[in-house]
């Protein structure tokens, strides 16, 4: 029988979770970003803590509290949050909720661009290093447990599926943000858990109860099987 786990099961582990968006520079007073609030990667990182895990958050721009219990690192680009995540290694599990922005602008300017008569500048843009793959492919410094996310509208879990062999993580939380579930704008979510080939459907809940749910399932996996 596995003994009942403790109030802190995630005792001695380290954990690393990706928060926020990221903000792309276009030149030093512009950026592009997105609407993430960080909420759920903020819940996770909790989460974990409060399990008993020393966790370090890396978050962009956010406006949420820093969680009890974690080492945050503030950055604001997709390879400042690479930088920070690859220095948080080794851990024993990474969990990647961060809306890393896919591309950022080419070549941004170390000065304000300025109307100059000449019209409106074409911005071109190149793409963002993959932080979820770079550390599910890190080799020897790789997690035991690399988790992603992934939002979609339809197909929900067949996408997932393809996206986490795709990155290489081990699960995926699939996100079904389809305009009939309310999730925009919404206070809860609806998730399924992928783990290899075991799916498990959540129930609609709010960002803290999958961030509660999803520690527990983390702290079971990173359990030492009963000799
Ligand atoms: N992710 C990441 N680094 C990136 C892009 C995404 O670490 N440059 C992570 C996200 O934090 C998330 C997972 O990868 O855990 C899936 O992100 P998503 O945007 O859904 O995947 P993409 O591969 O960017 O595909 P899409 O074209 O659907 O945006
Ligand atoms: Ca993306």
């Amino acid at each position: 029988l596995a003994e009942q786990a403790g109030p802190r099961p995630l005792a001695g582990r380290t954990a690393l979770v990706t928060s926020g968006p990221t903000h792309e520079p276009i030149d030093p007073v512009r950026y592009i970003a997105n609407r993430s609030s960080g909420r759920q990667g903020h819940a996770i990182a909790a989460a974990l803590a409060a399990r008993g895990a020393r966790v370090t958050l890396v978050t962009g721009p956010t406006q949420q509290p820093d969680p009890p219990g974690c080492a945050v690192v503030q950055i604001e680009s997709a390879r400042e949050m690479l930088a920070a995540c690859e220095a948080s290694l080794p851990v024993d599990v990474a969990v990647f909720n961060a809306a890393v922005a896919d591309w950022r602008v080419a070549g941004e300017a170390d000065q304000k661009m300025k109307k100059d008569g000449g019209g409106p500048p074409t911005l071109s843009l190149v793409e963002n290093p993959d932080i979820l793959a770079t550390v599910a492919r890190a080799g020897a410094l790789r997690p035991a447990l690399v988790i992603g996310f992934a939002a979609e509208t339809r197909d929900v879990v067949a996408y997932a599926q393809a996206k986490r062999a795709r990155k290489g993580c081990d699960w995926i939380v699939a996100n079904d943000v389809s305009p009939a579930t309310g999730t925009f704008g919404g206070a809860e979510n609806t998730v399924h858990l992928i783990m290899g080939d075991k799916v498990e459907d959540w129930p609609r809940m709010g960002k803290d109860g999958v961030a509660a749910r999803l520690a527990d399932r983390i702290a079971e996996a990173l359990a030492p099987s009963a000799g």
